[in-house]
């Protein structure tokens, strides 16, 4: 039987850590805070921002959350974000991602203090971390990491095969993983003969955004399975090629008109040595990093 990774055990874990650095923290009259940008109205954005101000609460970080309006200009948000990188109760910045069209993302997160760049998104902290100095990692990549380390499951002399090269996920987790001592293949949409290669991988990380992309015949028996895709599944053809005869998800599509399916087909899970389970696994710890991150800064910015 494959082991199952616990995304919600190893969050809860990380979180509790984490309050009890704040706590130390505010016993030298420090509090730490994050603030959240959340622009417009995109549903998925508004829940994701509404998890990580509630986490903060729970841990007793500070938190601010700052709603602009769609129609927001790349100036208006720069200077907002000026504003930020300048208040002292503020050691976080989470712009949520997608912005709008007109907005300038890139400059956007160009402008935000690498100090309080708790998402790791900034070019100076992706530099940082490719240099293997201190840097704050991207969330998901750095949970990925604390998944595989809490589960002791070794990492060093592994082959790690990564398909995606996003700059958020695929990029930043191959280097932590490099740094981890793994051997790392990077993977992507012109790769030639891909099954050739993840099936060669002891850690096989997906983060294509492609509903069950990775299919049984792609992956070698008894790998570790990471799968960061978070794909909502409507339509019951789609639900059937994955589902179809599964009673828990039968009542989940049938109570929303949805359910969710990571990059990886589910039945490539019984193959597998271990892995994260859609929903409740990398998902849960996306947040955690963001917490953890936050108190780092809050730290690292006091020279702590
Ligand atoms: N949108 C989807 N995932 C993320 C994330 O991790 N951070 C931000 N800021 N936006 C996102």
């Amino acid at each position: 039987m494959p082991k199952i990774l616990d995304g919600a055990a190893i969050a809860a874990a990380i979180k509790q850590e984490v309050a009890e650095e704040v706590l130390a923290l505010a016993a030298h009259g420090i509090k730490s805070g994050l603030a959240a940008v959340l622009v417009g109205h995109v549903p998925a954005s508004e829940i994701y921002v509404r998890s990580k101000v509630q986490a903060c609460a729970e841990l007793g970080l500070y938190s601010d959350l700052i709603t602009p309006p769609g129609t927001v200009t790349t100036e208006e948000m720069l200077a907002l974000v000026a504003q930020l990188n300048a208040r002292d109760d503020i050691d976080g910045i989470l712009i949520q991602l997608p912005l709008p069209a007109q907005v300038d993302s890139k400059a956007l997160l160009d402008a935000v203090d690498p100090a309080k760049d708790v998402d790791g998104f900034h070019p100076v902290n992706a530099g940082r971390l490719l240099a293997g100095r201190p840097a704050l990692a991207p969330c998901t990549p750095a949970g990925v990491i604390e998944i595989l380390k809490r589960s002791n499951i070794p990492i060093a002399g592994q082959h790690a095969v990564v398909v995606g090269r996003s700059d958020i996920v695929g990029k930043p987790v191959a280097v932590l993983l490099l740094h981890q001592n793994a051997t790392v293949t990077i993977c992507h949409s012109k790769t030639r003969d891909l099954p050739a290669i993840t099936k060669q991988a002891d850690i096989l990380v997906a983060a294509i955004g492609r509903p069950g992309f990775i299919t049984p015949e792609m992956v070698t028996p008894d790998a570790t399975l990471i799968d960061v895709g978070i794909n909502r599944l409507t339509t019951r053809e789609e639900f059937d090629r994955f589902f179809k005869g599964n009673a828990k998800r039968e009542a989940t599509f049938a109570k929303r008109g949805s359910t969710i399916v990571g990059d990886i087909d589910p039945k490539a899970f019984e193959l597998a040595g271990a892995y994260t389970p859609v929903p409740g696994g990398v998902g849960l710890l996306t947040i955690a990093m963001l917490m953890s991150n936050t108190v780092r800064a809050a730290k690292m910015r006091r020279g702590l």
